[in-house]
């Protein structure tokens, strides 16, 4: 994988764009898990500048923190648990426009507003969490749903 992201600035449509093309292109044949999803994690976090970006992996029966950008996060959440694990529970992805609104959501960090969170689906498993969290409300939307459901359908094939 090349160490350079070329993304030229605009809006966050033609961003994702841009960048879920490059982050295909460079990761090409690595297969490694770790490897791959540290990778998207800093290139989400560097490129659109999130306030956390990152992975929870499913082991057993609960999610353990996994690669990520961003301060430092709670490592285990149940299934069920916050935006996360409802994620996992529902397997669906859900968009918090206020934190503050979601019952049961678990603060890292009093900073995080908003969050949109997508379950990785292998074989008809997850086995994955992605969850990006912005300081702003609202912060996500639609737009972010369709690139990153994107991402995350590409990315269980290289994991
Ligand atoms: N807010 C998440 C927990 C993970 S952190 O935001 C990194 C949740 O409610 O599941």
């Amino acid at each position: 994988m090349a160490e350079e992201l070329i993304i030229s600035p605009g809006e966050r449509e033609e961003i994702y764009h841009g960048l879920i093309t490059q982050i295909k292109a460079l990761i090409g044949d690595e297969k490694d898990t770790i490897a791959n999803l540290a990778n998207v994690a800093a290139a989400l976090k560097q490129t659109l500048n999130f306030f956390w970006v990152g992975f929870y992996l499913v082991k057993g029966d609960e999610l353990v923190l996994g690669p990520f950008q961003g301060p430092i996060a709670c490592t285990r959440i149940q299934k069920g648990k916050g935006v996360c694990g409802s994620s996992w529970e529902l397997s669906k992805t859900i968009i918090v426009d206020d934190v503050d609104e979601f019952p049961g959501h678990i603060a890292c960090s009093s900073l995080s507003k908003s969050e949109i969170v997508l379950p990785l689906i292998k074989d008809g498993a997850i086995v994955a969490i992605l969850d990006l969290d912005s300081d702003k409300i609202a912060d996500f939307n639609a737009v972010d749903q369709k690139y990153l459901s994107n991402l995350c359908e590409w990315l269980v094939t290289v994991i």
